[in-house]
């Protein structure tokens, strides 16, 4: 048995390898620099694996995934693979490995760094220091309700069904994760569903409170409907701390979120696992928020932050490595004060760097704060 810490990598499609590349530096960077080896190995997912292993993710890479301390996922999909049969989408690899690993609290830091303050879409006073968890229930609700399919009727035309289902336990545990965030952070939690016309957020809202109640009643809990979220983000983001949502509220409030952090680029998550009561030990997938971004693939111009950071969540929430996970954002934010950018990021006066001339900055940035 190997002492060292063992990683399976997904890159997956589009700029998902581009990223990634600039990560596996990194942790060579840290094998060198702190003498801390890691396993890797590598894994496909996604297009790639259709076309090289017939499905979006193969039960031998499931395996890999399980057996590992943690997975570093890249990004899915295309447009060679987007006529694809529903079952046989490349999503369904990302989707897969969330429900069989049982990932079912999924953290999206949304962070202002100071030196992007001025490239988000919202003005500087409204972002500057913001600081932000939305944590997404990542197994349930519809993305994988039944029942769910498309029928042909017999008029000719047809009838598709998604549905949205939650039960107690779900709610309770994600709750849970939600509070125990907050009491170690700012103490608030906003809790949004849509409890005014669906029967799961009058359920979500319900379980949300009673956990409150019994278990952390030093938190300070709010009820928000999702829609009214959305528009209170854009207006006041600092008003939040901790927001707990369903597996679609989620997904859209995230993406809210992460413009006003100056780009889709920067943002990490980590989707964990219960751990497990004997060992302690959890399922763990980490992967940027950005998707494969097909229009700029190949380009060698995306942003390797996200992943970077992405990274640093690994190494704070597997690895037990809370210094080194500081030492690595601290080297992202410096990297962005000396006034690099990738194009997305990119404002007047800064000097605007390819993916990889962003990678040797951060690694002479490394050395630099390891002394
Ligand atoms: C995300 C993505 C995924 C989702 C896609 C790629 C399946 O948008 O992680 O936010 O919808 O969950
Ligand atoms: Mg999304």
């Amino acid at each position: 048995m190997s002492a060292n810490k063992s990683l399976l990598i997904l890159p997956g499609d589009g700029i998902g390898p581009e990223v990634m590349d600039e990560v596996r530096r990194v942790i060579d960077w840290f094998d060198r620099g702190r003498a801390v080896k890691f396993d890797i190995e590598d894994g496909l997912v996604g297009g790639i694996a259709i076309d090289e292993e017939g499905a979006p993710i193969s039960d031998a890479t499931m395996d890999k995934a399980k057996a590992s301390d943690a997975v570093l996922f890249g990004a899915v999909g295309g447009p060679k693979w987007d006529g694809l049969p529903f079952e046989m989408k490349a999503e369904r690899g990302l989707l897969r490995l969330r429900k069989d690993m049982d990932l079912f609290a999924n953290l999206r830091p949304a962070l202002c760094f100071e030196a992007l303050a001025d490239a988000s879409s919202l003005k500087r006073e409204l972002v500057a220091g913001l600081d932000i968890m939305i944590l997404r229930e990542l197994t349930g609700g519809v993305y994988f309700g039944e029942p769910r399919g498309v029928e042909d009727l017999p008029d000719g035309t047809k009838r598709a069904v998604d549905t949205q289902v939650y039960t107690t336990p779900e709610i309770e545990r994600i709750a849970r994760v939600g509070f125990e965030m907050a009491q170690k952070r700012r103490g608030i939690v906003h809790s949004a569903e849509k409890s005014n016309v669906m029967h799961t957020g009058v359920l979500w809202r319900e379980v949300v409170q009673r956990v409150h109640d019994e278990e952390y009643p030093d938190v300070e809990l709010h009820h928000i409907l999702a829609d009214n979220c959305s528009m209170q983000l854009v207006r006041t983001p600092k008003q939040f701390d901790v927001i707990v949502t369903d597996n679609l509220f989620g997904d859209m409030l995230s993406d809210v979120a992460a413009m006003l952090t100056g780009s889709l680029g920067m943002l990490p998550s980590a989707s964990l696992g219960a751990p497990d009561p004997a060992t302690g030990k959890r399922y763990a997938l980490y992967e940027p928020v950005h998707g494969s971004a097909p229009d700029i693939t190949g380009q060698g111009i995306a942003n390797p932050c996200a992943s970077l950071l992405s990274f640093a969540m690994a190494l704070r929430y597997s690895y037990d490595m809370g210094d080194e996970a500081d030492l690595l954002e601290k080297a992202v934010s410096n990297v962005l004060e000396g006034g690099m950018r990738t194009a997305d990021i990119m404002q007047d006066g800064k000097a605007r760097v390819s993916t990889s001339v962003m990678g040797d900055t951060l690694l002479r940035e490394l050395d630099k704060l390891n002394g």
